[in-house]
């Protein structure tokens, strides 16, 4: 099948969950003020920290650069679970047995919250309990899982070792996490909104940090120039808006994945599921706005910048659920971008250790759901004064020896390894050969330039050269941005900036054209 003209991926990409649910919408900030708190990116993290201190009477002001949850926090597959992949056994190794099962115990008490949560907000967001398996199919990662399930058994996880799926799909084997659960995201997203404005937070939309000076409060400019003083500033815009000398850009890969929305011929019997090889596949169902079942097929994953054709991402979820289920409809497709830290534990906690008012929340790799809640608990008590069982695993400024090390060089390896290849890569196109809808590397007055030609014929010119830090982007067809290799940075065809670390737009080119 062609891909390219294949009607299920003609439409843009949209995750489902915000075509079911409507949040309010909040004004751009158009002042100076100060809050107690200022909450920087409303997904999950700022979200429940922002829910968290205004439940305690702190003056707590929530700004996003655009929508609420329209980060990856809307693009979630929502499997609340402490299931993190294969994890454990790796986590066991590396940080000890100890620290493995505060981590585990935390997740589970996220899930928990979240659980109760739902009932004080009296939220029904279609929230089940469900089993968590993760599988393999191939001798090597058959062992893998045996590991995984001794290390469970280590830890007193509830799980079971199983040589069969509830579904139709031949397994090796299976571990089993007990009694997870899934739900709706933007139904609880909608409750913890709706919570913080009553408490008295304030949140604006449309209103992108720039920067934050120290001083005596610490003070977030906006991209307005408008000011927000106060004694601490909570930065939860997935990659970290500001730096503050972290190096956060040097300890964090970007990851990009993407979900179909299908109607199946098969019945879905319930259950989430994760595949132990690459690339992964993840599956879940939810309910349909008809109340039929939507299965939510995932994975996929590639480093940003760095994949095929993204389209042929999709493809490859769509053969496997056929082959699964049968496909009787794709309903939806999204993406998300996910980052990951180099020994795949979060960065929660102050900054630096010269920050102690500027606290961050990122890197929750694909698990934001049970991450983001305990990013927000433990943010929350950190600026209330109270101990945090769960904080000293999180906190930003580790550095282990291992693996840190070793993915530290691997990634920057890697990072010049792009800087070098988008240099040298010599484009053959012109402006006038782009098609409508096509995206293209072209040369114009022998510079590299991506262009893009829209519907109406109109032509977009940028520089592809990445305003962070010089490297070279590409084009990703599936969701038409440009996308850098290097730390995930992705700008939209006018240039102007879709997803960090990048503040400042890309150059446009047009005039060059003449
Ligand atoms: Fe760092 Fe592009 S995101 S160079």
């Amino acid at each position: 099948m062609d891909i390219h003209n294949n009607k299920s991926f003609n439409q843009e990409p949209e995750p489902f969950w915000r075509e079911s649910v409507q949040l309010p919408e909040f004004p751009k900030l158009a002042q100076n003020i100060s809050p107690d708190v200022t909450v920087v990116g409303g997904g999950i993290a700022g979200l429940t920290t922002a829910y968290l201190l205004a439940q305690e009477g702190k003056k707590v002001v929530l700004i996003d650069a655009g929508r609420l949850v329209n980060g990856t926090t809307g693009h979630t597959t929502a499997k609340i679970t402490a299931q993190h992949g294969l994890i454990y056994d790796e986590l066991i190794n590396h940080f000890g047995e100890e620290f493995t099962k505060k981590y585990y115990e935390g997740n589970m008490k996220a899930l928990a919250f979240m659980e109760q949560t739902l009932q004080t907000e009296n939220v029904e967001c279609n929230y089940t309990k469900q089993d968590a398996y993760i599988y393999s199919t191939t001798d090597q990662y058959n062992n893998k899982i045996e590991k995984e399930y001794k290390a469970y058994q280590k830890l007193g996880i509830s799980s079971d070792l199983v040589e069969q799926l509830p579904i139709d799909l031949p397994v090796q084997n299976a571990v089993v996490m007990k009694n997870q659960a899934q739900f709706h995201p933007l139904k609880y997203f909608k409750a913890l909104v709706d919570s913080i404005v009553t408490n008295g937070g304030q949140i604006f939309e449309q209103t992108m940090a720039k920067t934050i000076n120290e001083g005596e409060s610490t003070q977030v400019v906006t991209e307005d120039g408008y000011h927000l003083d106060s004694e601490y500033v909570v930065i939860a815009t997935h990659f970290p808006f500001y730096d503050g000398m972290g190096g956060y850009f040097a300890r964090l890969k970007p990851d990009r994945s993407y979900v179909l929305g299908v109607k199946t011929n098969k019945e879905y019997p319930g259950g989430m599921y994760l595949s132990a090889e690459e690339p992964t596949r993840s599956l879940r169902f939810t309910e349909d706005s008809d109340g039929d079942k939507l299965v939510l097929i995932g994975g996929d994953n590639h480093k940003t910048g760095q994949g095929k054709d993204t389209l042929e991402h999709y493809q490859a979820l769509e053969t496997f659920g056929n082959e699964v289920f049968g496909i009787r409809e794709v309903k939806y497709r999204w993406s998300a971008q996910d980052l990951i830290t180099l020994d795949k534990v979060p960065y929660i906690g102050p900054l630096t250790k010269k920050h102690p008012a500027i606290l961050v929340a990122t890197g929750f790799r694909k698990w934001g759901m049970t991450l983001g809640t305990l990013a927000g608990q433990i943010l929350s008590d950190h600026v209330l004064g109270n101990h945090n069982l769960y904080s000293d695993l999180f906190t930003p400024s580790r550095f282990k020896a291992d693996p840190s090390i070793r993915k530290f060089a691997k990634e920057n390896a890697n990072v010049a390894a792009q800087l070098m290849k988008g240099k040298l890569d010599i484009p053959t196109k012109k402006a006038d050969d782009i098609q409508i809808g096509e995206g293209a590397i072209i040369l114009v007055n022998g510079r590299r330039c991506g262009g893009y030609r829209n519907d109406e014929g109109e032509l977009y010119v940028v520089d592809t050269t990445c305003t962070h830090m010089g490297c070279e982007c590409s084009w990703n067809h599936g969701d038409h941005t440009w996308d850098c290799p290097c730390h995930g940075s992705r700008f939209a065809v006018d240039g102007t900036v879709v997803e960090g670390p990048a503040k400042q737009p890309l150059s446009r080119m047009e005039d060059q054209l003449k």
